[in-house]
């Protein structure tokens, strides 16, 4: 079934029918598109019973399940491989390609935002934070390094992302700092001295040593 068909057949006024838009994304993730009708209608189905009415709280609860499974799993020879491919060509270090969340950190960082805050988030992992974040603040840009953490996390989250939220895949020192952001912030402790001139001249919220600094120039 072609993508315009199936977008015939769903009413976007519908919230419910507005999650079923996932399903043809799931089907393209998974490798499994073009699809025929009673696949795409069978796609439909699970995926209403899995999304309906989540929150974000409930989001990521489901995010640290499949955080907790995917740490128990044995990386097999292929991980490894595309591990080293991965670091070795983006001349990276090996830390700073995994996720480990930052649970801790997130109240005083919520206590610290404001109304109009647009944030850029540097190493933003499977984006727990940033959906928090997203009923708090205007905008955020969430910069992951690590392709693998965003896939994994849109499984789980489908595309129905928050509008208000970026997500980039890339080395956020590398990348052009969006012109309308007020605050950096970043958890992940090995970068902190790496901040660029042009990243000082914002307001920055960083970990380090077990808690939450601030940079003002
Ligand atoms: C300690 S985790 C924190 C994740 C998230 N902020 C949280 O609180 O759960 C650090 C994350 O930064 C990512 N990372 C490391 N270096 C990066 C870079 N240069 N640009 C973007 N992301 C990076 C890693 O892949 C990892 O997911």
């Amino acid at each position: 079934m072609r993508i315009k068909n199936l977008k015939e057949k769903l009413n976007l006024e519908d919230s419910t029918k507005l999650a079923e838009i996932d399903t043809l994304s799931d089907a393209l993730l998974s490798g499994s598109f073009p699809i025929t009708e009673s696949e795409a209608e069978a796609l439909l189905e699970k995926k209403k019973k899995r999304i309906k009415f989540r929150t974000i709280p409930q989001l990521i609860k489901t995010l640290e399940k499949f955080y907790n499974s995917d740490i128990e799993r044995v990386p097999t020879l292929s991980d490894l491989t595309l591990f080293n491919k991965f670091i070795e060509d983006r001349k990276i270090l090996g830390s700073e390609y995994w996720f480990c969340p930052e649970d801790n950190f997130y109240d005083t960082i919520l206590r610290s935002v404001k109304p109009n805050d647009i944030i850029f988030d540097i190493g933003a992992g499977d984006l727990r934070l940033d959906l928090l974040l997203s009923r708090k603040v205007q905008k955020i840009y969430a910069v992951e390094i690590n392709p693998e953490v965003i896939a994994n996390a849109l499984k789980v989250i489908g595309l129905s992302l928050p509008k208000n939220l970026i997500v980039i895949v890339g080395n956020a020192f590398e990348i052009p700092l969006p012109s309308d952001i007020t605050l950096i912030i970043a958890l992940m402790i090995h970068r902190c001295h790496d901040f660029t001139p042009e990243m000082k001249e914002k307001r920055i919220l960083y970990a380090q040593q077990g808690s939450i600094c601030e940079f003002r120039k």
